[in-house]
């Protein structure tokens, strides 16, 4: 059996510290094999740079995933294809810069394909058709690894759930992110895949998707826009945990998996 654990887009510097600090005890209470973190909102919100990489990475961070965020800060594009363990969406067009997937090997071997691919309904990055570019990346892969985890970054909930039952029986676990919120529909679909239409986040859960209330609020009255700083207050980490067995080579478990962290004033 392998355990593999998905964590959702990482806000502000409150999920990264919060992540830091508990990773290593994370690992040994779930005893995953593989630990997969999107972070695509690590640094103040936006993006991600080579610093934050490398401190998920020292963490005890497996594989670092992106999303739409993946160019907003400054200089990234030339740093991340000399970063290790981290990979942009799959489905940009192909002259943008960086990994679009990884294979992450266990210490027996079991070689875990990791990629993500942006949606497209309601979402602005230019990109091609999620479906076909999983369906070829997975084909064309093959030989290569033992089981694939893709991730789905999107809005809408159709499109992500159109998108699991795509590659269900063709991958061991497909889990969506970027809305930041939960949702409650994690399952073994029936050909074998883990899935979940959203994982969550990891940050602040004290104002809206990660950002200061009123802020967002006041954009949402008065259509003016204005800039959004990260909230304050309750952290949590949230994610997924899926059982993966090589033997009959399909997913058996997926349960949703949280952490909180009190604030303490
Ligand atoms: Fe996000
Ligand atoms: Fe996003």
């Amino acid at each position: 059996m392998k355990k593999i654990l998905f964590l959702g887009d990482v806000v502000g510097s409150a999920g990264r510290k919060f992540i830091f600090e508990k990773l290593a005890e994370i690992r040994a209470g779930t005893q995953a094999d593989f630990i997969i973190i999107n972070a695509e909102n690590a640094a103040a919100g936006s993006g991600i740079n080579a610093s934050i990489t490398r401190d998920f990475i020292a963490a005890g961070t497996d594989a670092v995933t992106l999303g739409d965020h993946v160019w907003d800060q400054r200089g990234f594009e030339t740093d991340l294809p000399k970063l290790e363990k981290i990979c942009r969406p799959a489905n940009l067009p192909e002259e943008n810069p960086g990994a679009t997937h990884l294979i992450l090997t266990a210490p027996d071997g079991f070689r875990l394909l990791v990629f993500t691919v942006l949606a497209q309904t309601f979402m602005n990055p230019k990109t091609s058709c999620p479906f076909r570019c999983a369906e070829k990346k997975l084909s064309e892969l093959a030989g290569t690894y033992d089981a694939a985890l893709v991730e789905i970054h999107g809005e809408a909930t159709s499109e992500k759930i159109a998108f699991g039952r795509f590659l269900d029986g063709r991958a061991a676990a497909v889990v969506g992110t970027h809305t930041h919120v939960v949702t409650a529909d994690e399952c073994i679909l029936p050909a074998g895949t883990a899935y979940q239409t959203d994982v969550g986040m990891c940050g602040p859960h004290s104002g809206v998707i990660g950002r200061e209330t009123q802020a967002v609020l006041g954009r949402f009255l008065d259509g003016r826009p204005r800039r959004f700083e990260i909230a304050e207050g309750e952290v949590q980490i949230n994610g997924c945990l899926i059982s993966y067995d090589e033997t009959q080579r399909r997913a058996v478990a997926i349960e949703r998996f949280r952490l909180d962290r009190e604030v303490v004033f």
